[in-house]
């Protein structure tokens, strides 16, 4: 089975997590690259799409997308890569380091409607979504705090046991 990690980051957390599954499958990784990486128009909407990636898609059986989740939605350059590649993908497993939790994902900026999102455009060839929410590294008593989860980052330093348990069952489910 041939993988490649697939990744968009802005604040550095999905580099961390794609870094981390490429490493551990021994996998080839690339970042996605968009035309004009400007954050503020991102969020206005404007968005002039991807670069075409060095690797070729159609090489790999199972492709890892990771990104972040904004405003409840999938992020441009994410976007962009699935409307690309959709056709030239055998299959496809979703990955976030976002904010929203579990808890919470099926409200209005959470990742389970991201999930669905892609799952339909994807259909069949989406196996899998997984969410890392980044509370899973922050103490019991800033988990729902906005601010807190905002300037927190993925890292070596934090990453460990709840999340360090959540990522070895995807690898698990991933390599099988
Ligand atoms: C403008 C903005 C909007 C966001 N909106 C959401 C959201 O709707 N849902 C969510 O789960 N997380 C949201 N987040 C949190 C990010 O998904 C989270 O901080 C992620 O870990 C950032 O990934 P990165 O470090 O790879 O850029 C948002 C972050 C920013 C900066």
């Amino acid at each position: 089975m041939k993988t490649i990690v697939v990744y968009y980051s802005n604040k550095g957390s999905n580099k961390y997590l794609a870094e981390k599954i490429s490493n551990k499958l021994s996998c080839e990784i690339e970042e996605i690259k968009p035309r004009m990486n400007i954050f503020l128009l991102f969020l206005m909407k404007i968005h002039l799409g991807i670069k075409p990636l060095k690797h070729n898609i159609k090489d790999y059986d199972k492709v890892i997308l990771c990104g972040p989740i904004w405003m409840g939605s999938i992020i441009p350059p994410l976007r962009s890569f699935i409307k690309r590649y959709k056709d030239s993908l055998d299959k496809l497993i979703f990955v976030t380091c976002c904010g929203s939790t579990d808890s919470k994902k099926y409200e209005k900026f959470g990742h389970g409607l991201v999930f669905k999102e892609v799952e339909s455009i994807l259909k069949d060839k989406c196996i899998l979504c997984q969410s890392f929410p980044i509370s899973l590294v922050l103490p019991d008593d800033k988990k729902e705090d906005s601010d807190a989860f905002m300037k927190t980052h993925l890292n070596d330093e934090n990453f460990k046991g709840e999340i360090q348990v959540i990522f070895d069952d995807f690898i698990n489910k991933v390599s099988n």
